[in-house]
């Protein structure tokens, strides 16, 4: 008899989720994880400290730039760098600890070292191997590396070096206007650092709906961010206890340098798999180096799934998450199911940014038939009020049938504000359905009706 019914190789949000799950559903499970603290990337140095971050320097701002017009007087927060830091890493202790606890109530046993499959069935982790019927790979993935750019995570920084630097900088270049890079870059920026940004292609966030990328790209650059585009980065070297960066611009191959105090690289992650022994196991993979899985998560060796940052997809916790609640369904017996046309995808900036289905790109590619419902935050009572009345939503719909097919958001609560939108999608909602329902008053979520009612007879408040 195994020891296990499954085991799970990772304690991200994919494997922690997928582990959780599986014991909900009856089944002897273990995780291997080989960090100090559960939670892999998101909850230790990604998602979540980032938050802690982002939510801090938030309110610095606000309190610069708003409290006084709100009759709040006095002297803005001055910035205690080690307690800012303190506070984030409490917030990793509470939530890292959280998943113990889950772990815990749900019998799920931590299996703690770094596991390797020496075999269909077998999960070594150091001099032990335990035996498994199944298997999931929920391994996660890693800064992807720049030719010409050294990282020490100091001076020349991932995403985890640049949670934990040693003193606010004064400037910052970040290479790569994604999602990592404007995040981070905010938290600087705000910190009151000079932040450039240089992207390699034409416009900011690649993939994101064409209008609401040039709008962010205007709101950051209001807020002081520069924008170096169309700019291939070269290398990027330390100097003078800062950093030198490189780059060609595109145009007209001229090549320049900037120098800054941090260079944060920021041009995408790769699927984390070393040391698990698949290339000996026969584990086919893509050619891009994720694990490759058919329909239900089953990797080409009998007993082995994947899921997460480590197969296809969008390199996002929650994507993860539901694929390892999904294959854990799949391994009890069950139906797992993720419907990928509607994963959302948020920035959690000021203002955020979210999305969830096409793109007007997307669709005129496609040849789909499509009205736009647009809806700016000015017309919106609550945001007003907050002055958060930059951005609009913007839902696109099918010209015949009004069905929802995406819908595009920067402003305020925007990454809370997408979910009524991914429902009515789960549901094949047509705009008008998200139009007829009531909305309370004064709420952000106004301003989604108002775009729904956009995509008919027009908004009320425009
Ligand atoms: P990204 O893929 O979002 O953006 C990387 C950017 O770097 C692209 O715009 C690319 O064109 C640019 N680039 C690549 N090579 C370059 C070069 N040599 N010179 C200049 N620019 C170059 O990657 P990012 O921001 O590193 O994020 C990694 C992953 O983590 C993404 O999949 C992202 O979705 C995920 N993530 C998600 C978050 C969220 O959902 N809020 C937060 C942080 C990360």
């Amino acid at each position: 008899m195994a020891d296990f019914d499954l085991i799970v190789i990772g304690a991200g949000p994919g494997g922690y989720v997928c582990a959780i799950h599986a014991a909900q559903l009856g089944l002897k499970v273990a995780c291997v994880e080989g960090r100090e603290t559960l939670g892999g990337t998101c909850l230790n140095v990604g998602c979540i400290p980032s938050k802690a971050l982002l939510n801090a320097t938030h309110h610095l701002h606000e309190a610069h730039e708003n409290f006084a017009k709100m009759g709040l007087m006095g002297d803005a927060p001055t910035v205690d760098w080690e307690k800012m830091q303190a506070y984030k890493q409490d917030v990793v202790n509470g939530n890292t600890k959280g998943i113990e606890f889950l772990f815990k109530k749900n019998k799920v046993t931590w299996l703690k070292g770094w596991g390797s499959i020496p075999e269909a069935g077998k999960v070594k982790i150091g001099d032990e191997v335990h035996s498994a019927k199944n298997i999931v790979i929920a391994t996660g993935s890693e800064a992807a590396s720049l030719p010409g750019v050294e990282v020490d995570e100091e001076v020349i920084v991932t995403s985890t070096g640049a949670l934990s630097l040693g003193k606010i900088p004064k400037s910052v270049v970040v290479i790569g206007a994604g999602v990592i890079g404007l995040e981070m870059g905010s938290v600087y920026q705000r910190l009151g650092a000079e932040v450039t940004v240089v992207e390699y292609l034409d416009a900011i966030t690649p993939g994101m709906d064409a209008e609401i990328a040039k709008n962010f790209q205007k709101i950051l650059t209001k807020q002081g961010f520069k924008f170096v585009l169309g700019a291939a980065v070269q290398k990027a070297e330390k100097k003078d206890g800062g950093a030198s960066v490189t780059y060609s611009l595109k145009k007209d191959d001229s090549e320049h340098s900037i120098d800054a105090d941090i260079v944060l690289v920021a041009t995408g992650r790769k699927p984390f798999t070393d040391g698990l022994g698949l290339a000996d196991l026969g584990v086919e993979m893509e050619k891009r180096g994720q694990v490759k899985i058919d329909d239900h998560w089953a990797t080409s060796v009998k007993g082995i799934y994947a899921i997460g940052d480590a197969v296809v997809g969008p390199m996002l916790a929650h994507k993860a998450e539901d694929e390892g609640m999904a294959v854990a369904e799949v391994i009890a017996g069950k139906h797992g199911h993720v419907n990928y046309g509607v994963i959302p995808g948020v920035i959690y900036t000021a203002p955020e940014v979210a999305n969830v289905g096409k793109t007007e790109e997307q669709l005129k590619e496609a040849g789909v038939e499509y009205k736009v419902g647009k809806f700016p935050f000015m017309g919106n009572a609550r945001a007003k009020a907050v002055f958060q009345a930059e951005g609009f939503v913007k839902i696109l719909a099918d010209k015949k049938t009004d069905r929802v097919l995406g819908c595009h958001i920067i402003g305020p609560g925007a990454g809370d504000l997408i979910h009524e939108i991914c429902v009515a999608m789960e549901f094949g909602a047509s705009a008008q359905d998200v139009a007829l329902t009531c909305h309370a008053h004064p709420t952000y979520s106004e301003a989604v009706r108002e775009a729904a009612l956009a995509c008919g007879d027009g908004a009320i408040h425009a």
